[in-house]
């Protein structure tokens, strides 16, 4: 499983998002993490399919979309049409998870399933065959730059048995207070694709943040590869 960075812009100056988005890209970013927000699913508001568009005019990577939204099934085409090519949705506010997996990926993208902090991993053993990959929450969404929650770590290695006993390699991401800190221990855990929005874009160099945050996360990755546990 390869590891990948994806810088959030929520922590990005909105006044300067194309130049954001070229020095994370110049440090190695391998997709721009979009975080939606509704002010009722979290208490924040943030950006929407507008932002996705404009972004999809200055970069060829990825656009990994987070939905922290109400009835996101309703909002999923038009981030579909301004060129989001990950969507991720939560389980807590989907009645019917499976179907919205399904009309995600028969739109042609790449599906995921987020699960706050006090939701158990257990939630998704249903649809574990059916996910692209899992977003675990790190923090509880809404806001950048919080901290890194520690239960976190045995939620992930969890998380990767529920999907392995699946048959599914689907990556694992993480999100919230990931930086220089905690990349490591979050890769050792099996986190496969980490977000990061502060440690990357509130740095005096985004570039050098996000070039510095992926070589830990590989390095962490190639020692996983290497443990005696095995890959895991
Ligand atoms: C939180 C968002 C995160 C956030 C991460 O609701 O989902 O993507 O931007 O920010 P940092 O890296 O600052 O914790
Ligand atoms: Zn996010």
């Amino acid at each position: 499983m390869s590891v990948r960075l994806a810088p959030s812009i929520l922590a990005a100056d909105f006044a300067a998002l194309g130049a954001s988005v070229a020095a994370a890209e110049r440090g190695g970013a391998d997709m721009i993490h979009v975080d939606v927000m509704d002010g009722r699913f979290v208490p924040n508001i943030s950006v929407g399919p507008l932002v996705v568009r404009a972004l999809r005019r200055v970069t060829s990577l990825p656009l990994d979309v987070h939905l922290m939204i109400e009835d996101p099934d309703r909002h999923i085409p038009a981030f579909a049409e301004a060129g989001a090519s990950l969507i991720s949705v939560h389980v807590e506010a989907l009645p019917h998870l499976h179907r919205t997996l399904a009309f995600i990926k028969g739109l042609g993208l790449k599906a995921g399933a987020v699960l706050n902090p006090s939701t158990p991993v257990g939630s998704l053993e249903e649809v574990a065959g059916d996910v692209d990959f899992v977003l675990l929450m790190t923090v509880n969404p809404g806001f950048g730059g919080q901290t890194f929650i520690p239960r976190s770590l045995s939620k992930i290695q969890a998380m990767r048995s529920l999907l392995d006993e699946a048959g599914n390699a689907a990556a694992i991401e993480v999100d919230g207070g990931i930086d220089d800190r905690t990349v490591s221990r979050v890769v050792a855990a099996g986190a496969d694709w980490l977000v990061a929005g502060t440690a990357v874009f509130r740095s005096d160099d985004a570039e050098a943040a996000a070039r510095r945050l992926r070589a830990a996360a590989v390095a962490a990755a190639q020692e996983r590869l290497a443990s005696p546990r095995g890959p895991r």
